[in-house]
């Protein structure tokens, strides 16, 4: 079990006073009246799995995706839009990326663009009401769910991306929106 997994909750392993049986324990750091228990690790890890889903402000990450040491795709691409959620380790990558290929703010920043006027031509002319956006990124301005709804209220989106760093930052920011 890799505890460091489940950041907000402190993991350990049980000793029954007979020695014997050893149960594995995890308590919400935030809140210590939130405890699971199992027998063994790959119960435990489902069971948090599980409970992270059910709560939606939740946030399930692997350690070295939030290490500020680490520099991270998503928000070095975040960074070259101009957007506040990068680290330094992402920022420092972005300017060595940047030296290579001085374009690449731009490029990001016309990326973005051609997303947003796709997304209002479809919403709108093309009629489109129900979009499935994959490798959304990080949330930033102008969502394909705000560039749709702007257009037409009811346009409702599923967002889809692997990096948990973008599902934790999305589901942070995104929890309130119905669509
Ligand atoms: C450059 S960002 C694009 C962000 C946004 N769609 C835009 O155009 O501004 C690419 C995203 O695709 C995601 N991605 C890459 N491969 C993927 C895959 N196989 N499945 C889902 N997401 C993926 C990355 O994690 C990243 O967040």
């Amino acid at each position: 079990m890799q505890a460091e997994y489940f950041e907000r909750w402190n993991i350990w392993r049980d000793q029954k006073p007979s020695g014997i049986h050893q149960e594995w324990v995890a308590q919400r750091l935030d809140n210590e009246e939130v405890k699971l228990s199992a027998p063994n690790s790959d119960i435990l890890r489902a069971r948090l799995v599980e409970y992270e889903r059910r709560n939606i402000h939740g946030i399930v990450l692997p350690a070295d995706s939030v290490k500020a040491t680490m520099p991270n795709i998503a928000r070095v691409y975040d960074y070259w839009l101009g957007g506040k959620d990068n680290s330094a380790a992402d920022r420092e990558m972005g300017d060595r990326v940047k030296a290579v290929v001085p374009q690449m703010p731009l490029l990001a920043r016309q990326n973005r663009w051609f997303l947003g006027r796709a997304v209002k031509f479809l919403a709108g002319k093309a009629g489109i009401g129900r979009f499935l956006d994959i490798g959304s990124g990080l949330p930033t301005m102008n969502n394909v769910h705000e560039v749709a709804q702007a257009t037409r209220a009811d346009a409702e989106v599923v967002y889809v991306d692997n990096d948990p760093v973008v599902l934790a930052h999305a589901r942070a920011l995104l929890a309130t929106d119905r669509h």
